[in-house]
């Protein structure tokens, strides 16, 4: 899969324009704060997941304009295809091949890409809920129903929330959270299996590029740890009831704090070298080679479920990254259309795409259409 051409209007600090990367490497160059950024998270929206960088949709749009519009043409599949968003009034409006859709849900699964951004580089050293992301981000491109059920189980968890604070004002309403219980473990158990399965095959491949780049000197392993007693092997209906069971038990701590205290958004990835764990006796450099792997192996399962290579966004990461881990990145990424950001000019890189102050010029011929000029939204 590779991208074809990105139009933007009104994208953060990016005006109008349209560029034509190249199948294999484009080098995103420029200063600070002109926009290279900007550019990366504008591709990776195509895939229906939200900012890599946590922003809201109104953060999107040019600062004084209502609506920012961007559109990715992208071939995937054996044929060209098109995504349009139109982002303002805190919404996105998704346009996939020209079918107007409800919700970005339903262009999930249709571009793929892989991020790699300075902040995944503390995946492993910060809090549960970035690992919980990362893996559920992932499951959502190879299995977009995911989504559904994820959006779901966050719905009845706020409500089962509401509930438990309603409760020391209402003692009644105590009966009913059987009821929440119920619904909560049974969509708990799907999200469960599923991040249980995917981190069964990512440990593998992980395992594999952590192998390469400590040249098998050390052995990466992870595990999905619930709260809730469950393990990886059992299917949805142990799970549920473990779940049910976990979330009685806490009934009353639940009641007391506020909130729910048990359940699958508060499970944890657990990622250990040569059997300890690396959150807490990992040195940066192992963190760091730990956190490649496990962006090597997503963008490796994507392609493979999928059949066909995800897009690769790098931000900033190769001046992160020691000679020899930017070297061995770069060598695995071979075959795969690649987006990188870099500050320094890149002397022999073929296709850069310079950003000075949210306008593009392409030094050598991105700018130029391969075929006729498509530029629909700067015609309109
Ligand atoms: N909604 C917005 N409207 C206009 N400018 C924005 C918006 N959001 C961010 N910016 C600007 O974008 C610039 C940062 O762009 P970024 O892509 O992060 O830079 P870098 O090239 O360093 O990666 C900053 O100058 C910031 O003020
Ligand atoms: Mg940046």
């Amino acid at each position: 899969m590779y991208v074809t051409s990105l139009e933007f209007e009104n994208y953060r600090n990016l005006t109008r324009d349209v560029i034509y990367p190249q199948r294999d490497i484009n080098v995103i160059c420029g200063e600070n704060a002109q926009g290279k950024t900007n550019l990366i998270e504008c591709l990776w929206l195509f895939t229906g997941g939200r900012s890599f960088r946590g922003s809201k949709d109104n953060d999107l749009v040019r600062f004084g304009e209502k609506t920012a519009r961007i559109k990715l043409c992208f071939y995937s599949s054996g044929r060209e295809q098109t995504i349009e968003l139109e982002i303002g009034g805190g919404k996105r409006r998704p346009v996939l091949n020209d079918v107007p859709k409800n919700s970005v849900s339903q262009i999930i699964g249709s571009f793929c890409a892989v991020v790699f951004s300075p902040d995944h580089l503390t995946l492993i050293k910060s809090g549960p809920e970035g690992r919980r992301n990362f893996i559920d981000a992932a499951i959502c491109q190879i299995k977009p129903s995911y989504a559904v059920i994820l959006s779901r189980y966050r719905r009845i968890l706020s409500e089962r929330n509401a509930l438990l604070k309603e409760i020391p004002r209402h003692r009644e309403l105590e009966d009913t959270l059987d009821i929440w219980d119920d619904r909560l473990s049974r969509e708990g158990a799907i999200i469960a299996y599923e991040r249980f399965s995917y981190v069964q095959e990512l440990s593998v491949q992980a395992g594999k590029f952590y192998e390469g780049i400590s040249r098998g000197r050390e052995i990466l392993s992870m595990k999905y740890r619930t709260n809730c007693g469950a393990e990886s092997g059992m299917d949805k209906k142990e799970i549920a009831s473990l779940t049910f069971e976990a979330l009685r038990k806490r009934q009353n701590d639940d009641i007391l704090c506020g909130y729910t205290t048990v359940g699958v958004h508060r499970d944890d990835l657990n990622v250990r070298i040569d059997g300890r764990e690396t959150r807490l006796f990992g040195s940066q450099g192992q963190q760091r080679s730990a956190v490649l792997s496990l962006k090597l192996a997503e963008a490796y399962l994507l392609g493979e479920k999928k059949g066909e290579a995800p897009v690769i966004l790098l931000d900033d990461v190769l001046s992160e990254l020691d000679l020899s881990r930017q070297e061995y990145l770069l060598n695995r990424l071979d075959g795969m259309q690649v987006f990188i950001t870099c500050c320094e000019p890149a002397l022999n890189a073929v296709n850069v795409i310079s950003v000075k102050n949210g306008t593009i010029s392409a030094e050598a011929g991105a700018s130029q259409p391969a075929a006729e000029d498509t530029r629909d939204l700067a015609r309109e």
